[in-house]
C-alpha cells in the first residue's frame, strides 16, 4: 500500500478567509487581487451575490489558481439587486451579507437551501436592527428568505450570547460600511479572521479581555478600505481531516500538509491532539495576508490514541474539528467527552445528533449530551452505511474512517464535500493508495505518485479532455465545439449509455432492466464510429439515429441503466478506445474519475442551479417563465443528488479536474477557455 514514503501535499484555500476577502474586497476602493480562494459552492454563491450587487469578480469561477480581481465600489455603494440573493448553503456568506447590506442604502432579499433556511438569522437580524436596519422574515420568523434595508446606521454595543464570528464579523461590518463606533463582546473569542483582514484595510481594530467577556472594537472607522493583496493559506478545517487521517493509518513515513493556515482562533485541535498521543508538529512558519501560517507535519509510526476530555474554552478554537475529533475517538482508548459544544447543533446539520448517530450505526458507543458527546473509543473492525445529513463535515470525518485499515463505511451523498473541499473523495483514494496525486483546487503539488506521467490516457500521443459536469452545465455544446475547433474526437458517452437503453427497451427482454447480463450486452453488439470527429452509435452493424436516443422514453429509463454496474463494465473499454488520433474531447460524468483518470486536461462544468434549468428549457423550446424555471431547477437539483449520491460511478468532480463555472459564460467563452487550457498543455508537452 506503499505507505513507506513521505508524503507532502496541499490543501483547499481557506473557506472563512475566502469569503471575507470576497464580500470585504467588494467594500474596498479600489481593486484586490486575491490568490488561491477557495473555488467551492460557498464562495462561489457569495461571489455570484456580490456580481447582483453590482461588485465586478473576476476570475472567480476560473480555473486552478487563477487570481481573482474584486473591483469594490466602495463602503456604500453597492447596487440594489433585482432578485434575491440565493446564498445557497453558505452560511458565512448570508450572515456577513447581512451585516454588510445594513449599511447599504438599498433593499435586498437573502435566501438559501433548505439547510440554510433551518439555521438561525435572528442573532444577526437583531443587533443590526438595533442600528437602524430593517429585517423583515418573508416565510419563517428567524429564518431565511430574509428582507435586509439598510442605510445609516447608529453606534452599537453588542453584548453577543454566542461565541459566533458569523454575529461579530456582521456588526463589524455594519459599523465598518455605515461609518459608525461598534462593539462586540463575545463569551469566548471566536476567530478573528475580519478582524486581521480589517486591520490590513486600514481599520484598526482593539481587542482585548473585558468584564470576562472579549471585546472587539473599531473605535474609528475609516472612511474608506484599502484593497487587498493577498494569498489564501491552506484551510486548517480542511488539513485536518487529512492529519487525522494520516494519524489513524498509521502510515510508516511522515506526512506534511503545505501552507497551512494557523491562526490561533483556529488551531485549537493541535493541543487536543497532541494530549490524545498523536504526533503532528508545525514546521515552515511563515505569514499570508496577516495571517499565519505554516506546514503540519504528521510524524510516522501508528500513535496509539488516547480518550481525551474537551471542552470550555478550548472548543471554539476547534468548532469545525469537533466532527473529526468524535472520528479519533471512536479509535482512542477509553472514554472521550466533548462539552460546551451546543453550537454544533445549529450547524449545516446538527452535527451532535448526527455523528452519534452515525458513530452507533457503524458500532461504537457514543452517547449524545446537551451540549456534547460522550465516545467511548474500540478497535474493533466498523462497518455500517452512515449519512452526511448533507453537512460537509460530516461527511469527510466519516469518509476519513472509511479510508483507515479494518473499516467499511460508505458514505451518503459524498458531494457535499464540495462546499469546503472540492476534490476531497479522490484525495483521500490518492492518500489510501499510497500516493497523493491530484485533489481539490491546490492539492497535489506532491510527491511519488503525483500526476505528470500519463500513462494510459491515449495510445499513440493522442491528447485526452475530459469535460464532466451536471446537466445543463454547458457540456455537450461546449465539447462539441472545442473538438471541432482543434480537430479532435468528440466523446458522447452519455449518447452510448442512451443507445444501450434504447436497445434494452427495444429487446423484448423479460425483466428488470437490471438485471441484465455481460452476454446480453455482448449480444447488442454496440460500437462508435466517427465521421469527420462527430461520434455515432452503432448497433448490430446499424447506426442508431440520433432522435431514436433523445425520445422520452429513453430519457426516463437512462440514469437507471447506467447505474447498473455490469453495464458500465462493459463500456469501459470501448470508452477507452475512443482515445485516437491527436486527440480526444471526452465528454459524461466520470470522464476524469473512471474512464479517464490520467486525462491531460480535466474540466468539470457547473453552473447556477436556476441557469442550467432556464438553458434546458430553452433547449425544449419552452420560453423559460419564473414558475417554469423553479419546477425545472427542483427536477435537476432532485437529478443532481441522485447522480452524485449513486454508489456505482457517482457524479463526481476530479480532484484534479479544473472547475468552470459557466454560470456567467456563453458558450463561446467556455470553449474558449478550454482551448486555452488544451494549448497550454499542448505547449507544455511538445
Ligand atoms: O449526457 P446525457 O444526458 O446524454 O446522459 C444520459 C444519461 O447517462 C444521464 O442520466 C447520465 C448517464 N451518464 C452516465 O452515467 N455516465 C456518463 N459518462 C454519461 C452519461
Amino acid at each position: 500500500m506503499g505507505r513507506g514514503q513521505p508524503l507532502t501535499i496541499r490543501v483547499p484555500g481557506d473557506k472563512s478567509i475566502t469569503q471575507r476577502a470576497l464580500i470585504l474586497g467588494g467594500l474596498a476602493d479600489g481593486e484586490s487581487r486575491i490568490r488561491c480562494i477557495l473555488r467551492g459552492a460557498d464562495p462561489l454563491a457569495t461571489g455570484r451575490a456580490l456580481r447582483a450587487l453590482g461588485v465586478e469578480i473576476v476570475g472567480i469561477g476560473g480555473p486552478g489558481d487563477e487570481e481573482v480581481r474584486i473591483r469594490g465600489r466602495g463602503l456604500r455603494d453597492w447596487q440594489e439587486p433585482e432578485e434575491a440573493l440565493d446564498l445557497c448553503n453558505s452560511g458565512t456568506g448570508a450572515r456577513l451579507l447581512a451585516g454588510a447590506l445594513a449599511a447599504q442604502p438599498l433593499t435586498a432579499v437573502l435566501k438559501g437551501d433548505a439547510s440554510l433556511s433551518g439555521r438561525p438569522m435572528r442573532r444577526v437580524a437583531e443587533p443590526l436592527t438595533r442600528m437602524g436596519a430593517a429585517v423583515d422574515y418573508l416565510e419563517r420568523d428567524g429564518h431565511l428568505p430574509m428582507r435586509v434595508t439598510g442605510g445609516a446606521l447608529s453606534p452599537l454595543r453588542h453584548e453577543s450570547a454566542a461565541a459566533s464570528a458569523q454575529v461579530k464579523s456582521a456588526v463589524l461590518l455594519a459599523g465598518v460600511g455605515a461609518g459608525v463606533v461598534v462593539e462586540v463582546r463575545e463569551p469566548r473569542r471566536s476567530r478573528d479572521h475580519s478582524e486581521r483582514m480589517l486591520e490590513a484595510m486600514g481599520a484598526g481594530v482593539v481587542e482585548g479581555r473585558v468584564d470576562g467577556s472579549w471585546s472587539v472594537r473599531i473605535p474609528s472607522p475609516p472612511d474608506r478600505l484599502e484593497p487587498l493583496d493577498m494569498e489564501v493559506p491552506g484551510d486548517f478545517s480542511s488539513a485536518a481531516f487529512v492529519v487525522a487521517w494520516a494519524v489513524l493509518a498509521g502510515r510508516r513515513a511522515p506526512l506534511t500538509v503545505r501552507g497551512v493556515g494557523l491562526n490561533g482562533t483556529r488551531t485549537g485541535l493541535l493541543p487536543v491532539l497532541a494530549r490524545m498521543g498523536a504526533e503532528v508538529g508545525v514546521t515552515g512558519r511563515g505569514t499570508a495576508g496577516g495571517e499565519h501560517t505554516g506546514d503540519l507535519r504528521v510524524a510516522a509510526r501508528a500513535a496509539r490514541l488516547k480518550a481525551v476530555e474537551v471542552g470550555g474554552d478550548e472548543i471554539p478554537g476547534m468548532i469545525d474539528e469537533v466532527p473529526i475529533l468524535a472520528v479519533l475517538a471512536a479509535r482512542a482508548e477509553g472514554v472521550t467527552r466533548i462539552t460546551g459544544a451546543a453550537e454544533l447543533r445549529v450547524k449545516e446539520s446538527d452535527r451532535l445528533a448526527a455523528l452519534a448517530t452515525n458513530l452507533r450505526r457503524v458500532g461504537v458507543a457514543a452517547e449524545e449530551l446537551p451540549d456534547g458527546l460522550e465516545i467511548e473509543g474500540t478497535q474493533r473492525p466498523l462497518s455500517g452505511f452512515v449519512r452526511s445529513f448533507h453537512d460537509h463535515r460530516i461527511a469527510m470525518a466519516f469518509g476519513v474512517l472509511s479510508a483507515t485499515p479494518g473499516c467499511d463505511v460508505p458514505v451518503d451523498a459524498p458531494s457535499v464535500t464540495e462546499v469546503s473541499f472540492p476534490g476531497f473523495w479522490e484525495l483521500l483514494g490518492q492518500l489510501k493508495d499510497g500516493g497523493a496525486g491530484g485533489g481539490g483546487g491546490r492539492v497535489g503539488a506532491s510527491s511519488a505518485g503525483g500526476r505528470g506521467d500519463r500513462g494510459d490516457a491515449g495510445a499513440g500521443g493522442c491528447l485526452v479532455v475530459a469535460i464532466d459536469g451536471s446537466a445543463g452545465s454547458g457540456k455537450s455544446t461546449t465539447a462539441v465545439a472545442v473538438a471541432s475547433r482543434l480537430g479532435f474526437r468528440h466523446l458522447d458517452s452519455g449518447a452510448i449509455y442512451r443507445a444501450v437503453t434504447l436497445q434494452l427497451l427495444e429487446s423484448g427482454r423479460s425483466g428488470a432492466l437490471e438485471s441484465v447480463t455481460p452476454e446480453e450486452l455482448s449480444d447488442l453488439a454496440i460500437d462508435v464510429r466517427w465521421r469527420a470527429g462527430r461520434m455515432k452509435v452503432w448497433c448490430g452493424g446499424r447506426a442508431v439515429p440520433e432522435e431514436a436516443l433523445r425520445t422520452e422514453r429513453v430519457t426516463a429509463m437512462v440514469s437507471q441503466v447506467a447505474a447498473v454496474p455490469a453495464v458500465r463494465a462493459h463500456l469501459l473499454e470501448l470508452q477507452r478506445s475512443a482515445a485516437r488520433g491527436p486527440g480526444l474531447v471526452a465528454e459524461g460524468r466520470d470522464m476524469g474519475t473512471v474512464v479517464f483518470p490520467r486525462a491531460d486536461v480535466k474540466v468539470f462544468l457547473d453552473a447556477h442551479p436556476e441557469e442550467r434549468a432556464r438553458r434546458r428549457l430553452l433547449q425544449r423550446g419552452i420560453r423559460p417563465q419564473a414558475s417554469e424555471i423553479k419546477a425545472e431547477t427542483a427536477r435537476l437539483t432532485r437529478r443532481d443528488r441522485l447522480d452524485a449520491s449513486r454508489t456505482i460511478a457517482p457524479l463526481l468532480r476530479a480532484g484534479d479536474a479544473e472547475l468552470l463555472d459557466t454560470t456567467d459564460l456563453d458558450p463561446a467563452a467556455q470553449t474558449e477557455a478550454i482551448v486555452r487550457r488544451i494549448r497550454a498543455v499542448r505547449g507544455g508537452r511538445s
